[in-house]
């Protein structure tokens, strides 16, 4: 009996101490973002040429750390602060009709020793000598813009003369350590950019493109979660606890289900790490419990096999290593009871 428990022990341990690593590392990943929608405020309000109290806040670029706080700040004014990470490169928000970049007008900004450039580009087409600064459909407010480099990020303030923005945001960042030369104000191309539908009323946005007949990402993997963690793994146990009596049919049912709820319980983590979380709230939270749910049904799992071959009597030999007992109890138990069951 002292090698099973000794074994199962050292398993809780190694499970309990990758749950740790696992919270931290979540946490480490939230504070490296020095900027996201949930900072009380905005860390350049001072900077920003208009008062940034109560605009509202959008990450809907995740991928490039793009963090849009927004406000209607008065009759056909709306003001915007774009941050993302300084990289020595532009960094671009424009407003689209359909979610195309040619056609549409964009406000980009950079930064170099210390002087910040905001101008608005006219996006003619998809090449650098169609893309024409200081021209445009957006009504830029005079004196009203700025660009602020600051802790390694950089913002974009902003005001457009408008009643409602068009309903799509286009985002770029150029290439890295490449600015646009302040002779011709000339963008090099984007290294990445994005298209989000927009409603500034509701504060949601989605991908262009994702077309209304996928079945978000989103839902896929809280179906899966819910599915492995929250009705396969009970039943799995219920049967382990209450159908006893129907030995060896219960093990097999138990066995299966167990697996299978596991198995769909990782696809839902590893779908969740695949997700980008745009609009999603507390984050680090969602994560941190994710791996926490994970870490603890593999506890289970584990702890669950070793007790089902202590408990079938077969624990009692001296196996050393847990994996062992585990494959042998299996084993025989399957050689003993499976042409009855
Ligand atoms: C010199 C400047 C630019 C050049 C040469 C350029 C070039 C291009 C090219 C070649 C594509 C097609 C890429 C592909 O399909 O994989 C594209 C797409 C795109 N660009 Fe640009 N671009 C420039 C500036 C911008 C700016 C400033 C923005 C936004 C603020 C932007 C937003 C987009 C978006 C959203 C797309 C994807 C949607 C679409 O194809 O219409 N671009 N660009
Ligand atoms: C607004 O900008 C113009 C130049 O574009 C400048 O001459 C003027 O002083 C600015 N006004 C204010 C109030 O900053
Ligand atoms: C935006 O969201 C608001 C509130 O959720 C809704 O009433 C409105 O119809 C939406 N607008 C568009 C264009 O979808």
């Amino acid at each position: 009996m002292a090698a099973p428990s000794g074994a199962s022990s050292s398993a809780r341990l190694v499970l309990l101490s990758l749950l740790g690593f696992c919270v931290a590392l979540s946490r480490q990943e939230s504070s490296s973002s020095t900027d996201s929608c949930g900072a009380a405020k905005l860390a350049v309000a001072s900077l920003v040429p208009f008062d940034t109290a109560g605009f509202r806040c959008a990450a809907n670029w995740k991928q490039q750390d793009f963090v849009l706080r927004y406000k209607n700040t008065g009759p056909s004014e709306w003001s915007f602060v774009l941050s993302a990470p300084d990289k020595g490169s532009y960094v671009a928000v424009g407003f689209s009709g359909k979610g195309a970049m040619v056609g549409s007008s964009a406000v980009a900004g950079w930064a170099s020793n210390g002087r910040g450039t905001v101008k608005q580009y006219y996006l003619g087409g998809k090449s650098p000598d169609e893309v024409a600064p200081n021209r445009g459909l957006l009504k830029l407010v005079r004196n009203k813009s700025a660009v602020v480099s600051r802790s390694g990020r950089l913002y974009l303030a902003f005001q457009l003369s408008t009643d409602y923005p068009q309903p799509y945001l286009i985002y770029a960042v150029g290439p890295d350590g490449n600015l646009p030369p302040s002779s011709t104000l000339q963008l090099p191309m984007h290294q990445s950019m994005a298209s989000r539908a927009f409603n500034y009323t509701s504060g949601m946005s989605s991908s262009a493109g994702a077309g209304d007949g996928t079945f978000p990402a989103e839902r896929k993997h809280g179906l899966l979660a819910m599915m492995g963690w929250g009705v396969l793994m009970p039943i799995g146990m219920i049967t382990a606890r209450y159908f006893r009596q129907l030995d060896p049919c219960w093990f097999y049912s138990h066995l299966a289900i167990q697996v299978s709820g596991y198995a769909i319980g990782i696809a839902a983590v590893v779908l969740g790490f695949r997700l980008n979380e745009d609009g999603l709230r507390n984050v680090g939270v969602h994560k941190a419990l994710g791996i926490g749910i994970l870490a603890m049904a593999s506890l289970q799992t584990l702890s669950g096999s070793l007790g089902t071959c202590a408990w079938s009597g077969l624990g009692s030999a001296a196996r050393p290593a847990w994996i062992n007992s585990m494959l042998i109890c299996l084993e025989l138990r399957s050689d003993r009871f499976i042409w009855s069951c």
